[in-house]
């Protein structure tokens, strides 16, 4: 029988149930609505709504119930029609009348705004911690490699020269900002639900402080009705994530171009590549290839919870429940994708004489070619045409502006000395680009420093 059934002369029809039923799901909410009810229980025998005897005795059963689910000994029945009618049928099934006490002074709107809150809120603490991981392994492939030049891309053609190091750099600072982000997120979390019952609080003089406080929040919700209808917490993990991995998207596709013999920059260990059924020779970045792919479903489950809850009424309504799945596959995603993720970037091998060899073809130092001139007194944009000129002789010669001897040189400006030929070497040209932010050895020594400094933080509040 449901426990709701007071007001029905028939059973639902099979169907029915089986549609509306979200225990498949929600059940992995049971440990914080287990914690979220005991400390319900304990508040309402505190406030004198019911007996404290009563309280104690609904705490001690739920917490075995807990220990049950945990242990395996009491599986979640199918029927049961979400999580929060699972524990309470627990609950009442081991302890009878008094069970039926429980639900005083809430309904499942509120409690499921909480659970939810509660769930994500765990999630977050654990992906911060990977995406910390995550960006530790970023550094140590930037301090290894703070000085091995490479070409640096726009438009993937050849533009001027870095290092390996400040393109990894690149990403750290994307990570970062995916980490305060989630940290943001999370503090929008913080606020506790319950007492805003079905819509309107309750008759009962519940204490939501106390509340609050027993489960770890800052604060309460400020409105009922907002407090059982909003999910904007949801879709802003949602797109934290979905923002996550689109940056991982992008360090996946380079991942791919740099292994391919065309860039051979890069080449992944063994233990991070998969074989082909029918070509013998292959070796394919299969992690990047997934971690690429997967992003799209995480945009999918934006798209998902931001069109579920488009123009829905106040207060609670049962679209809502489609929330759980879109926004636990985002989080499932982005837990399995990490660690291999890591994996792969912690064993991979830079080729550095690749590197080396693509950055001295290609013109990655026609800029320093028209800054030289412009230092001497040249307009910029004369001297970008001078150098331009002498790049399409080079491209059509099969040259390197380097290959050209002075007198040559000295034919498109007079300006030219022999100084030419170390200004225009990857290390010299790299080396010149030291400002704050910039590729310079020592510039990306200080975005190293100060990003070993924020770890340091970061880490430590994560404690
Ligand atoms: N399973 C529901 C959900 O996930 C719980 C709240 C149900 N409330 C209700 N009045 N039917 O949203």
């Amino acid at each position: 029988m449901k426990l709701w059934s007071g007001r029905f002369s028939k059973d639902t029809d099979k169907t029915v149930d089986d549609f509306n039923s979200s225990i498949r799901f929600d059940c992995r909410m049971a440990k914080q609505d287990i914690k979220g009810s005991m400390a319900h229980a304990e508040m309402l025998g505190k406030c004198g709504v019911i007996p404290e005897e009563d309280a104690a005795l609904i705490v001690k059963t739920l917490s075995e119930v807990w220990e049950d689910i945990k242990e395996g000994k009491v599986s979640f029945d199918p029927r049961a029609e979400d999580i929060h009618m699972f524990v309470e049928q627990e609950l009442i099934k081991r302890i009878g009348d008094t069970g039926k006490k429980l639900h005083t002074g809430r309904s499942r709107n509120d409690q499921v705004a909480l659970d939810i809150r509660m769930n994500l809120t765990d999630e977050c603490k654990i992906i911060k911690e990977m995406i910390l991981e995550l960006m530790n392994n970023v550094l140590q492939t930037a301090k290894k490699h703070r000085e091995t030049i490479m070409p640096g891309y726009t438009h993937l053609q050849r533009a001027q020269p870095i290092t390996f190091g400040h393109h990894m750099m690149a990403y750290f600072q994307m990570f970062k900002r995916d980490l305060e982000r989630l940290s943001d997120c999370v503090k929008r979390m913080d606020e506790m639900p319950l007492g805003s019952g079905a819509l309107a609080s309750t008759t009962y003089p519940l204490d939501r402080y106390y509340v609050a406080e027993k489960l770890g929040f800052s604060r309460i919700t400020q409105n009922s009705m907002d407090a059982v209808s909003d999910r904007d917490f949801v879709i802003e993990l949602a797109s934290v994530l979905a923002i996550f991995m689109m940056h991982i998207s992008r360090l996946s596709e380079e991942i791919i171009l740099w292994a391919t013999k065309e860039f051979s920059f890069i080449e992944l260990d063994d233990a991070y590549s998969t074989g082909s059924s029918i070509m013998p020779q292959k070796k394919n970045p299969d992690v990047a290839e997934l971690a690429r792919g997967k992003t799209g479903r995480m945009y999918g489950n934006l798209m998902t919870l931001l069109s579920m809850m488009k123009s829905l009424p106040l207060a609670y309504n049962k679209d809502m429940q489609e929330d759980k799945e879109a926004i636990f596959d985002s989080i499932d995603t982005v837990k399995m994708c990490i660690p291999p993720f890591n994996g792969m970037l912690a064993t991979m091998r830079i080729r550095e004489d690749a590197m080396d060899e693509a950055v001295k073809t290609g013109f990655a130092n026609a800029t320093d070619l028209a800054d030289y001139l412009t230092v001497k007194g040249v307009p910029f944009r004369v001297a970008h045409e001078i150098t331009g000129k002498l790049v399409g002789y080079c491209t059509e010669k099969n040259l390197k502006i380097e290959d050209l001897d002075l007198p040559f040189l000295k034919s498109y400006s007079e300006l030219i000395e022999e100084d030419i030929y170390q200004a225009l070497k990857p290390e010299t040209c790299v080396n010149r680009r030291n400002l704050p932010g910039g590729p310079a050895f020592d510039a990306v020594a200080e975005a190293i420093s100060e990003a070993e400094r924020y770890m340091d933080k970061a880490s430590k509040k994560t404690e």
